[in-house]
C-alpha cells in the first residue's frame, strides 16, 4: 500500500511534496505506463481544482491518449492541434488561462476553463505531453508551470522505456 498525505500549505511546498512522492514511486521502475499511471494519480491527489490530469504519448506522428484521471478524453491529437498538439509541436509549455480564447482548443470535457500542458522530451526525443485541465479560469500560474516542468524532468528518463 502506498499512502501519501497532502499537508503542504503553499503551492511551491505542495510541488516539493509531489516531487518527492513521484520520485519514490517511480524510482527503479522502468515501465512507462506504470509510471504515467502513478504520476496521474499523484497529480490528481495533490493538486486542487482539476478536472483532468494525465498524459498523451507521442506514437508515430500523433499524440495518443495515455494514463489519466478524469473523464474519458479524445484519443488521438495531431501535432500542432489544440493545446496539447501545440505544446508537442513547439516543445514548449502552454499555460492557457482561458481555453475558449485558445485557437483550436479541443474540448474533451466542456467543464474545462484553463489548461497547462508540458512537453516531455528525453535526449532530444519527444515522448509526449503532460496535460492538466481545470474547471476554474486562470487556475494555473508560473509556479504551476515550474512545478510541472520539474516533475516532467524527473519523469522523462523513467518514461523512455
Ligand atoms: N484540451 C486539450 C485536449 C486534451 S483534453 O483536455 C484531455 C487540447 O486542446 O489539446
Amino acid at each position: 500500500m502506498y499512502e501519501f498525505a497532502v499537508t503542504a500549505e503553499s503551492k511551491p511546498s505542495r510541488y516539493d511534496d509531489l516531487f518527492a512522492a513521484l520520485d519514490a514511486l517511480t524510482d527503479g521502475e522502468p515501465d512507462p505506463i506504470a509510471n504515467m499511471a502513478n504520476a496521474a494519480a499523484l497529480l490528481w491527489q495533490y493538486l486542487p481544482e482539476l478536472n483532468w490530469a494525465g498524459f498523451y504519448r507521442m506514437i508515430g506522428d500523433e499524440l495518443v491518449l495515455g494514463p489519466f484521471q478524469g473523464k474519458a478524453a479524445c484519443i488521438r491529437i495531431a501535432l500542432g492541434r489544440g493545446v496539447c498538439g501545440t505544446a508537442a509541436a513547439e516543445r514548449r509549455t502552454q499555460l492557457v488561462e482561458d481555453v475558449h480564447a485558445f485557437p483550436g482548443h479541443i474540448a474533451c470535457d466542456a467543464a474545462s476553463r484553463s489548461e497547462l500542458v508540458v512537453p516531455i522530451v528525453h535526449e532530444g526525443r519527444l515522448l509526449g505531453v503532460l496535460d492538466l485541465d481545470s474547471p476554474s479560469p486562470a487556475r494555473f500560474d508560473a509556479d504551476d508551470a515550474r512545478g510541472c516542468e520539474r516533475l516532467v524532468a524527473l519523469l522523462a528518463p523513467r518514461l523512455a522505456g
